[in-house]
């Protein structure tokens, strides 16, 4: 059997990598048209950070694991096409700011169709909006060379972080397809007797197109809600005394809830959560739901409000000005063990202390430089000496004679720093903000710093 996954990115490259390594007789084919990401792929530092990504790759690079740029030549010798590429948020036309964009899914879809001698299955690996599989099936029908083609959406659960462990040991494999023929009843019976080699077979769930589409944009949108949820008993329990890791944890005590996702923060980000729910919202508008529109975009509004909330504290602390004072960013990166700052809470936390005229010093220990003055838009004749933003090699220099710590990830090093060396170098008050209640608020006040974390009293 010969696999080719077309999008090299966050979820293709992990997710081939681990089928790769669990099927060892199947070629596995990942094209991308980026050259840069696939020379990053072929080489030992790859373009995703991902904890064990680099074992998994270096055991099966080249044996039966490839990347290239023949786009094309792999679509064309595979059995099974999986789609991967990018759905961003649409910036222009109708759906602007909410619908998803899939330029890249359609041009997919119209290259297999011209390069295909031989039938395929195609899967939608991507988080789609409802419906996306037939705009592909219309696509690929319309094509005259007799290839016939089954559509599947297979929709990738992995979370950033700890996409390797999730890929092994998937708490669900969902696989929908055209459950009313024989043809495409057999093609879901293919692919998930390829996840049956390393998936125990009661895990793995067959449904039609159109509920495996919607159930990933659920999924997604429920976690995001839990988020929501407790960071707005967060701003309550600031007022009221009560503490809301202890909150979280006696509420999730109840097994109806459970205890996951409940962790109260600066606000969630990630290339997911943001855009699944701006689909969700436009796909209830498109349908004439307003009221479960208004439902879902209310998550993504208390989301902004976290954010903003997070950023008036620093203000406000600081005595209503940040005019020219260094505050240090610890952590750039959506959430700890990656590299992905797609829609992280730093950047608008960033942006709002930068339009307060902040002079910034961000520490991030996965995060590229030249990514974090992308995200902030700030242009190449700018970096050097800009005063706006410096990037630090290390905490401590970042944190080095600022007014104020921001931790905007939770990555595991933040935890373990030498703080009484830190306060000693920070101006007076030294103030430290705990967007993540990663850090042992209680011991860095007997430290003599003024500590603020969401969700906690401040004493
Ligand atoms: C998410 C889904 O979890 C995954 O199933 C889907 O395939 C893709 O989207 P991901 O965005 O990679 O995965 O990471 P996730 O762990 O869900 O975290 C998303 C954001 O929520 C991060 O910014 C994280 O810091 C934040 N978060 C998560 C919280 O603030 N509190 C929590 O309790 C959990
Ligand atoms: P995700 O997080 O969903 O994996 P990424 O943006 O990390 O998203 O990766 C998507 C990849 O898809 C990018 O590397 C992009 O270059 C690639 N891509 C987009 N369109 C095409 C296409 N038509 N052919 C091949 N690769 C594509």
């Amino acid at each position: 059997m010969k696999i080719c996954c077309i999008g090299a990115g966050y979820v293709g490259g992990p997710t081939m990598a681990v089928i790769a390594m669990k099927c060892p007789d199947v070629r596995v084919d990942v094209v991308d048209i980026n050259k840069k990401r696939i020379d990053a792929w072929n080489s030992d530092s790859l373009p995703v950070f991902e904890p064990g990504l680099d074992a998994v790759v270096r055991a099966v690079r080249g044996k039966n694991l490839f990347f290239s740029t023949d786009v094309a030549g792999a679509v064309s010798a595979a059995d099974i096409v999986f789609i991967s590429v990018n759905t961003p948020t649409k910036t222009y036309g109708v759906g602007a700011g909410r619908a998803s964009e899939l330029k890249y899914v359609e041009a997919c879809a119209r290259q297999i169709a011209d390069v295909s001698t031989t039938d395929k299955i195609v899967v939608e690996k991507s988080t789609m909006p409802v419906r996306t599989a037939d705009v592909i099936r219309q696509i690929l029908s319309s094509c005259d060379s007799g290839v016939k083609f089954q559509v599947l959406s297979n929709p990738e659960f992995l979370a950033e972080g700890t996409a390797v462990k999730d890929l092994e040991n998937p708490d669900r494999v969902l696989i929908g397809g055209d459950d009313k023929t024989a043809e495409g009843r057999a093609a879901i019976k293919t692919l998930a007797g390829l996840y049956a080699r390393w998936v125990d077979p009661k895990r793995i769930i067959e449904t039609n197109l159109w509920s495996s589409e919607l159930s990933k944009l659920t999924a997604n949108a429920f976690l995001a809600q839990r988020i929501s949820s407790i960071n707005a008993i967060s701003a309550l329990c600031e007022a009221t005394g009560a503490d809301v890791d202890e909150v979280a944890a006696a509420v999730g005590a109840d097994s109806r809830i459970g205890p996951k996702f409940l962790k109260s923060s600066v606000g969630f980000g990630g290339s997911c959560f943001q855009k699944d729910l701006l689909n969700l919202v436009y796909l209830c508008e498109h349908f004439n739901l307003p009221e479960a529109a208004r439902y879902w975009q209310n998550v993504l509004d208390m989301n902004a409000y976290q954010k903003r909330r997070f950023a008036a504290w620093v203000v406000k602390d600081l005595f209503g000005s940040l005019s020219g004072k260094k505050i240090a960013v610890f952590g750039f990166s959506f959430k700890e063990n990656t590299n992905d700052t797609r829609e992280s809470p730093a950047i608008d936390v960033c942006r709002n202390l930068l339009s307060e005229g902040a002079k910034l010093a961000i520490y991030d220990p996965k995060v590229s430089q030249e990514q974090i003055y992308s995200d902030l838009n700030i242009g190449e004749e700018k970096i050097p000496g800009d005063g706006g933003v410096e990037i630090c090699s290390s905490p401590y220099e970042a944190s080095k004679d600022s007014y104020a710590i921001t931790v905007l990830t939770a990555w595991g090093e933040f935890a373990c720093l030498d703080y009484v060396k830190i306060y000693k170098t920070m101006k007076k008050p030294a103030w430290i903000f705990d967007g993540r209640n990663c850090l042992d608020g209680d011991l860095l006040r007997r430290l003599g710093y003024r500590v603020r974390a969401v969700g906690k009293s401040f004493e």
